[in-house]
């Protein structure tokens, strides 16, 4: 397989699968700054590299060996990338928040598009985010659900300051269809504290009706447990929370006016396994891990089919 991309997603996930027993192989990194540290570290750990972007990448002479292409440029630069990938057949697994392809958060949908030609991973924030309310719609209508993501700004590099606009509409988007919201609002903060703070996200579910508490935080509780699995460092800061509305006292939201329900709030830490940046950098990991494990989903269910059908 071949990363588009070598600023800090595409050199995360490079570092993931080289340090990993995993079945996947780096087959190319491609970048257009030839000074950059993604292309010289790729180069240093015997991974083919090109500077000349994506022609450079067709251009390569095991182009026809390589089976998957990971994005991790910018969204604008995707779609330049994809209308040149597209005619080739190879199958393209999307970092940047373009959204051309269906949307893939493992723990919640990973069966639903295992054939899709491009495969798109959402946002960091959804990443961490779309489980949760997906765990809440599990138990009840979720009328609205509004999530804060606050990275370290310096873990994010100038192809996400260039797609904030794409973060907060891809990922409020997937809270809708992924995770069953029926309005949704997304927010990002890039934080420039020194030294830098984890990834948090918080999370507001408005659930309709008589809320089971019980039950919602089990669901939470468990989808916390699925995501672990494959993004060591995600966790609960603290227990889920519910605060209840009455006729006598109804939350005003200014779109909606009042509602009376319940607001659960959950709070989530996502510490990096550093295999670029330091810890603080969940965000990098979350989506690296969430991309490499779709990835190997794929590769065993590609095999599978292949099996059955010789
Ligand atoms: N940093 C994060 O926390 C994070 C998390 C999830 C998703 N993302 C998304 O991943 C993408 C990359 O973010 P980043 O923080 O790594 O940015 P970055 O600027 O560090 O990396 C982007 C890299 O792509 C290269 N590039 C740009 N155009 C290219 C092209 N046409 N062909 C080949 N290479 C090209 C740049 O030279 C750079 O090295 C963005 O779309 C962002 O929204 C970022």
């Amino acid at each position: 397989m071949a990363i588009i991309g070598s600023g800090n997603i595409g050199t995360d996930l490079m570092i993931k699968i080289l340090r990993s027993d995993s079945p996947l192989q780096m087959a190319a990194m491609v970048g257009i700054d030839p000074q950059s540290d993604g292309l010289a570290r790729a180069a240093r750990m015997g991974v083919p590299t090109t500077s000349a972007g994506i022609d450079g990448l067709l251009d390569m002479a095991h182009f026809a060996d390589i089976r998957l292409v990971f994005d991790a440029t910018s969204a604008s630069a995707h779609r330049y990338n994809w209308d040149k990938l597209q005619p080739t057949g190879v199958r393209v697994l999307d970092l940047t928040p373009a959204a051309i392809g269906p949307y893939c958060v493992p723990a919640v949908n990973l069966q639903e598009h295992l054939n899709a030609p491009n495969l798109n991973m959402v946002t960091c924030g959804g990443q961490a985010t779309v489980p949760i309310v997906a765990a809440v719609s599990a138990h009840a209508v979720v009328p609205y659900a509004e999530i804060v993501s606050s990275i370290s700004s310096q873990s994010a590099g100038p192809g996400t300051r260039a797609n904030i606009d794409e973060f907060i509409e891809t990922t409020s988007a997937a809270l809708q269809s992924v995770a069953g919201a029926q309005r949704a609002k997304a927010v990002m903060i890039l934080n420039p504290a020194d030294p830098p703070i984890l990834m948090r996200n918080t999370i507001y579910c408005l659930v309709a009706g008589d809320a089971d508490q019980a039950a919602i935080e089990t669901s939470i509780n468990e989808m916390v447990a699925r995501v672990h699995d494959y993004v060591p460092g995600y966790r609960l800061k603290q227990r889920v929370q519910f605060e209840t509305f009455g006729p006598g006292d109804p939350l005003y939201i200014p779109e909606t006016g009042k509602f009376t329900g319940t607001r659960v709030t959950v709070m989530l830490e996502v510490t990096g396994a550093a295999h670029y940046l330091p810890a603080y950098a969940g965000n990098l990991d979350i989506m690296t891990s969430a991309a490499k494990a779709t990835t190997e989903h794929i590769a065993t269910h590609t095999a599978q089919t292949t099996e059955a059908t010789t």
